[in-house]
């Protein structure tokens, strides 16, 4: 029997739609720091924690499919933050619930304390948790448990 490939500590960061206009995006909402930025704090953080860090959006469902397959297939850790496909998209649901890695879904802002339609995620009930509400910092914190979980399982080998 073969053993499976080892859990990469290369991480995918996943942006949903709209993230890319992050900066100049509903400011009060969701700051004032633009994607780049994002991508920044969050390759910095994985400096720290060891871990290879991969920054990517897209705006296209089927492009943002393809990715968590890729994920999926390559055993990478995914920290998620789905935008508005939380609220909706049993596709990516169902892409998700194929995972192989850690997965933790972000949010800059804290969807629970929106309007209602944001108060659903299809995606919580397949990631290990959630971060929301934090900002950039909710990125942190997501690669912070993936570092952990990683750690737990290297453990239990
Ligand atoms: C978001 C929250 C979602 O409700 C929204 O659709 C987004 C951004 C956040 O990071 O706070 O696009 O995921």
């Amino acid at each position: 029997m073969t053993t499976p490939a080892p859990v990469t500590r290369r991480v995918l960061v996943l942006n949903g739609p709209n993230l890319g206009r992050l900066g100049i995006r509903e400011p009060e909402v969701y700051g004032t720091a633009t994607l780049a930025d994002l991508a920044e704090t969050c390759r910095a953080a994985g400096r720290e924690l060891d871990l290879q860090v991969e920054v990517r959006q897209t705006d296209d469902e089927a492009e943002m499919i393809r990715w968590v397959h890729e994920a999926a297939d390559a055993r990478t850790p995914v920290v998620l933050n789905p935008a508005a496909f939380t609220h909706y998209s049993y596709a990516l649901h169902d892409a998700l619930a194929m995972r192989t890695a850690p997965l933790i879904e972000v949010h800059l802002s804290n969807p629970a304390a929106r309007e209602t339609f944001r108060h659903t995620s299809v995606v919580a009930g397949v990631a290990d948790g959630t971060v929301a509400g934090f900002g950039l910092l909710s990125y942190q914190l997501a690669l912070q448990a993936i570092a952990q979980l990683l750690l737990a399982r290297e453990s239990t080998r």
